[in-house]
């Protein structure tokens, strides 16, 4: 079987292409680098099953190129972050609508067998309730989020019109080794260097969900093309920020403080996910302490 990983180089896609790469599978790898790096992937370098091309998921003659041949696709390209989506409104909607779009043609041109589409909490807004469940209004406020409806939207007409196989998970924060400007590789260069740790209001309740429980995720969504229903990826389980900066101090033995500065106004204030869907359809059992692998994360911190 030849899979296509789009953003193999970024965060979670080096991680998937670990997982699939012991496998055994034949991997071609799409990615134009703008975040990703070639050595979240060098150790596959010599792997002869595996075919990384440098290109750009708007640019529809590469995606055509890059997914000729395979038959299940894992779609992680895009802008990721939410800050810079809403200071390149440009790039974010080229690369996650327009780049979501060039797949969805090309993926059904390929009669793929399934394609896995990665949205985001970021879809629902400032929730009115906790836990959040997928059938809640999509009340985005910012251009990531607004982009990942978007592409949501064209990955489901693509499956009522099409018969397109297409299953999108929601994902809420993701941590683990190569992630790099989230909140949580951030605060813990700054508690190992003993410099103060930045908190953006330090009211918000996250969901922070563990990188392999999420690779577990994409996984078993591919071989359930049936699943019509958007899927949430989360722990279920609310982390209060400062809860947060407590656990990497201790971990860190930091001496630093904390330098509470005005809220971000691109950020949800409280997010839990509801993922019975999760459990029940994809059979991934979240850890009761989300939090549990941080330690991973120190110990694996030069990868
Ligand atoms: N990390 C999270 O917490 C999280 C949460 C929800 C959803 N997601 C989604 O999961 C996917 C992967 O996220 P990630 O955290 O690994 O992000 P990432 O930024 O590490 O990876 C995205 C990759 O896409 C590549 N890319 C960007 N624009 C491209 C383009 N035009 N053409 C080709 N490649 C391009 C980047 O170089 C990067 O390697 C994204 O779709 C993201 O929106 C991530």
């Amino acid at each position: 079987m030849k899979i296509l990983i789009t953003g193999a180089a970024g965060f979670i896609g080096s991680h998937l292409v670990d997982a699939l790469a012991a496998r055994g599978d034949d991997l071609v790898l799409l990615d134009n680098l703008s975040h990703g790096r070639m050595d979240n992937l060098a150790r596959h370098r010599q792997n002869p099953r595996i075919h990384f091309i440098n290109g750009d998921l708007r640019n529809e003659e590469q995606v055509n190129q890059a997914i000729k041949d395979c038959s299940v696709v894992y779609h992680l390209g895009a802008q990721s972050d939410v800050v810079n989506a809403v200071q390149d409104l440009d790039t974010t909607f080229q690369t996650n609508v327009v780049g979501t779009y060039h797949i969805l043609k090309a993926a059904r041109e390929q009669q793929v067998q399934c394609l896995v589409f990665p949205s985001s909490r970021e879809v629902y807004g400032e929730p009115h309730h906790l836990p959040v469940d997928e059938d809640q209004p999509l009340l985005t406020t910012n251009a990531y989020g607004a982009s990942k409806i978007s592409a949501e939207m064209y990955c489901r007409a693509f499956r009522k019109h099409y018969g397109l196989p297409v299953v999108i998970l929601r994902m809420t924060n993701v941590y683990g080794t190569r992630d790099r400007d989230r909140v949580i590789p951030v605060w813990i260069k700054q508690a190992r260097a003993c410099r103060p740790l930045p908190v953006f209001g330090g009211q918000q309740v996250l969901d922070f969900i563990w990188i392999d429980t999420v690779i577990q995720a994409l996984i078993s969504a591919a071989q359930h093309p049936e699943l019509e229903q958007p899927i949430n990826i989360g722990s279920g389980t609310g982390t209060p920020i400062l809860d947060l900066a407590r656990r990497i101090l201790e971990l860190t033995n930091s001496t630093s403080e904390l330098s509470l500065l005005p809220p971000r106004d691109t950020s949800v204030l409280r997010f839990v996910a509801r993922v019975e869907r999760m459990r029940d359809l994809l059979g991934i059992h979240p850890p009761k302490d989300p939090l549990e692998h941080l330690p991973d994360v120190l110990e694996r911190w030069d990868e």
